[in-house]
């Protein structure tokens, strides 16, 4: 990682103020029962510092608050949407777009058009929504991210990487007719919030053409992934964050994308597509489970936040500084020895939950106990990133067992200043100093889908 040796300090400054407020150990105790020592299931008015996700939680900006006032109602072809598909257009490149009210729309929508039962579907590590999805549409997910991503000790820069042996394997062993595409994302959210390569991707590019298999790009976190390519990767460093993003794009063939991340608004995203037959099919199904094909879920305001967030997100004091706060936390924490994920994740901090609690078997959650900890200790929320989140395997019934036993510190975009993460930090620290007194969790009721979500657990 390279050193920042200069200050930096956020590119705004603050014009309106959210009072948060803080809680007593006492009130977190029966918070934490209450919410069955899941972080998912605490009120919001019972947490401090907000660190469960960086999904739907950014500050717009004063441009986009202006946007919202902008909304055009129209059931059909709200000027809002013809701003947006100007801004995916002009900014990522797609040709066609279809908006969805978050992610996971666009992710059903794109599973349920390519994927037949039976389908094999290749990705750099999974994601719990698009795998669900992919499941769901009769297909399985098989991971071809490269084994360092599966290592939290391992320093390897693109752990987000494919390994194009294991999709050449993959190929032979079913036939690139067997896989409707290869789901790509940017930045790996399970690994760590890792970046691929821009050099990974056009090899991946290489190879796929060859077979006539498409790749779909999960571009949720696209800009913070440039953002690494130009401090990372050689060759790089002199471009702009935009020109990656749209070079990152033109490599792949389609996207499905969560605006709540990268573009900055609290509800939305899309699915893009380059191919025509897709895009009529995407758009002759979204009126069953979206809305209209013009807006998807999404109120017009909605979208014109969302064209506006999507500019915003490819600034490059904007990118610099929502990077470099995750940065000046996760070094925070290695400076003080607490183990980490490494390279620190763009979009979070995630803690070794293994190394954490080298006591707590994976059965007992580990992640899971130690984010209730964290909660306990400080207020601070965070997310099991773990076998909690992982869930079962759909054909054995038995859990996966992910290498990874994270707690993610997903820090929102524009929202906390480093004095929240310096209170963040001085958490953690007690909790590590108070390690050997954590006990594991059992879990008591588990949901049949995501289960992480919304499972209840009692101490062991
Ligand atoms: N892909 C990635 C990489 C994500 O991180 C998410 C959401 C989605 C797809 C689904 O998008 O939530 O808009 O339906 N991640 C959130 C998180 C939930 O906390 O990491 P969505």
């Amino acid at each position: 990682m390279p050193i920042q040796r200069e200050p930096w300090a956020e590119p705004y400054k603050i014009k309106m103020v959210e009072p948060i407020t803080m809680t007593t150990r006492q009130q977190r105790e029966a918070a934490l029962k209450e919410a069955g020592y899941n972080t998912f299931l605490l009120h919001s008015d019972d947490v401090y510092i907000d660190l469960l996700t960086d999904s739907g939680t950014s500050a717009m900006s004063d441009r986009q608050w202006a946007g919202m006032m902008l909304g055009d109602e129209a059931y059909a072809g709200s000027r809002n949407f013809y701003h947006l598909e100007e801004a995916v257009q002009k900014y990522y490149g797609y040709k066609h777009l279809i908006p969805t009210h978050q992610g996971r729309g666009a992710e059903n929508l794109i599973s349920r058009i390519l994927i037949k039962p039976g389908d094999v579907v290749p990705g750099n590590m999974y994601f719990t929504t698009t795998r669900a999805h992919q499941e769901l549409a009769g297909g399985s997910f098989a991971d071809i991210i490269v084994d360092e991503a599966h290592d939290a000790k391992s320093t390897f820069p693109f752990k987000g990487n494919v390994d194009l042996k294991k999709l050449q394997a993959l190929i032979d062993k079913h036939g690139a007719k067997k896989i409707p595409y290869v789901s790509i994302a940017t930045t790996v959210n399970m690994a760590g919030g890792q970046p691929i390569s821009l050099q990974n991707l056009k090899d991946l590019r290489a190879l796929t053409k060859k077979h006539g298999i498409r790749i779909i790009h999960d571009m949720t976190r696209v800009a913070e992934n440039a953002y690494m390519i130009k401090q990372l990767e050689k060759g790089q460093e002199n471009r702009n964050v935009a020109d990656i993003v749209l070079e990152i794009c033109s490599l792949t063939d389609g996207a499905t994308m969560s605006a709540k991340k990268d573009a900055l608004v609290n509800i939305g995203g899309f699915l893009a597509t380059n191919e025509w037959d897709v895009f009529e099919e995407a758009r002759n199904q979204v009126v069953l489970y979206e809305g209209l094909h013009t807006y998807g879920g999404l109120a017009g305001r909605d979208m014109e936040a969302m064209a506006i967030g999507i500019g915003e997100s490819v600034g490059e004091d904007h990118i610099r500084a929502r990077v470099g706060q995750v940065l000046y936390l996760g070094n925070k924490l290695i400076e003080a020895g607490i183990p980490i994920v490494l390279p620190i994740g763009t979009h979070g901090v995630f803690l070794d939950a293994k190394a954490f609690l080298p006591h707590v078997p994976q059965t007992a959650y580990p992640a899971q106990a130690l984010a209730a900890e964290l909660y306990l200790d400080s207020g601070v929320r965070t997310m099991e990133r773990g076998v909690v989140s992982a869930g079962r395997n759909k054909e054995t019934g038995e859990d996966y067992m992910p290498e990874l036993e994270l707690v993610r510190l997903t820090v929102p975009r524009r929202v906390y200043t480093q004095a929240h993460m310096d209170v963040v930090a001085a958490s953690v620290l007690r909790v590590y100093e108070n390690h050997k007194n954590i006990t594991g969790l059992k879990m008591v009721y588990e949901p049949k889908y995501l289960r992480f979500f919304q499972a209840r657990f009692e101490k062991i």
